[in-house]
């Protein structure tokens, strides 16, 4: 059979149904996982192999060594997944997998698994696009929509206000034009000596410091809906130059505030300026304690519906994978099998 000559099962039809159970594989950067889901919000099972031990000490992920990894964890993180949910090959509908953005060799592991997989098991393939995905963690463990919404999506490599308008529809708002925020951690911890990675380290540093200890720059606090993190961080390097002595705690709660300062004003704005109801955020700053704190605080503030998914769903995962693929199978039918990996796939609306 030609790859892309589709049998009925794999053109969707009862594997789109309701309880449709998608297995999600998600390999873009440094984690290896692997999820089944039922019906876009289920989640039977959700593994994370992470691969920090093997990229802590070169400060940052080296590439080759995530692909290689993957290589090896792939088929064992996805048998614990099917294990831990209790279905065989048998009982899944469909396989999602995250095919862009993210490292070229990192994400053609995950993808040539999920499509072998989905030949195997004669059901389809269907590719999902990371950043929407982490959109779709903010409503897997609160699915009550409340659409137009507006998600504050921080991430290591994007930083971006999106109205999701309906599903599979957005608009971005404002993005970063330098660094995404999760860059900035990780560059601020690297040069204050607190490891990789750095959002987590400065997470914890900043529990012992003062925020209003050094007051570092809030870019572009009040300009539009972009923002930019590179002034931040040169700021700190010069500080801290220029001040030796300082408290390393003082100074991660310090950059930690200005960081949060910014992004829950933004994300306030964009909801004032839409007319959205509910504001989420996702991806793996979304864990930062202060952040979370700020964000219900505005949420309340502002009479907004809060979406904060848990920790273990702001970094990535692949529940997320499966969720945003049963939507994108529900509403856009299976991906062809002809579908490559995108290391610089865009958001973009598909309906
Ligand atoms: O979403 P994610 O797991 O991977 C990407 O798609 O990039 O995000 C990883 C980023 C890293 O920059 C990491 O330092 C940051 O999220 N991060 C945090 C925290 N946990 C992870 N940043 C601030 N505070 C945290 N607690
Ligand atoms: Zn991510």
């Amino acid at each position: 059979m030609p790859a892309d000559a589709a049998s009925p099962r794999l053109l969707g039809g009862a594997a789109a149904g309701s309880d449709a159970l998608v297995l999600g594989i998600e390999t873009s950067c440094d984690e290896t996982a692997a999820a089944c889901v039922r019906g876009g919000t289920d989640v039977l099972s959700s593994v994370v192999s992470s691969q920090v031990d093997l990229h802590a000490k070169y400060g940052g992920v080296v590439p080759e060594i995530a692909s290689r990894a993957h290589n090896e964890l792939i088929i064992p993180v996805v048998a614990r997944a099917m294990v831990e949910a209790g279905v065989d090959g048998r009982r899944i509908d469909a396989v999602a997998a995250t095919t862009g953005p993210g490292l070229i060799g990192a994400l053609l592991v995950g993808v040539s698994a999920a499509k072998a997989l989905a030949l195997t098991w004669d059901v389809p393939f269907v590719s999902v696009n990371h950043l929407e995905a982490h959109l779709y963690a903010a409503l897997l463990e609160d699915p009550h929509l409340e659409l137009p919404m507006v998600v504050l999506l921080v991430s290591g490599g994007h930083t971006m206000l999106v109205l999701m308008e309906d599903h599979g529809r957005y608009r971005i708002l404002g993005q970063t034009l330098d660094d995404a925020a999760g860059e900035a951690f990780d560059k601020v911890a690297r040069f204050l000596g607190l490891g990789y990675p750095g959002g987590p380290a400065i997470d914890r540093e900043a529990m012992d410091g003062d925020p209003e200890a050094v007051r570092f720059p809030r870019s572009m606090i009040d300009d539009g809906l972009d923002f930019s993190f590179s002034g931040l961080k040169t700021a700190v390097v010069n500080h801290v130059r220029a001040n030796p002595d300082v408290s390393t705690p003082d100074v991660a709660a310090s950059f930690q505030a200005a960081v949060v300062d910014v992004l829950v004003a933004k994300a306030r704005r964009a909801a004032a300026e839409t007319g959205a109801r509910a504001l989420a955020i996702g991806g793996g700053v979304a864990a930062n304690s202060l952040l979370r704190e700020q964000f219900l605080t505005a949420c309340t503030d502002d009479g907004l519906h809060a979406f904060l998914p848990s920790r273990a769903m702001c970094t990535d995962n692949a529940a997320m994978i499966a969720s945003a693929g049963w939507y994108r199978l529900r509403d856009d039918g299976p991906s062809p099998l002809s579908t490559g990996a995108d290391p610089n796939l865009r958001l973009t609306s598909h309906r």
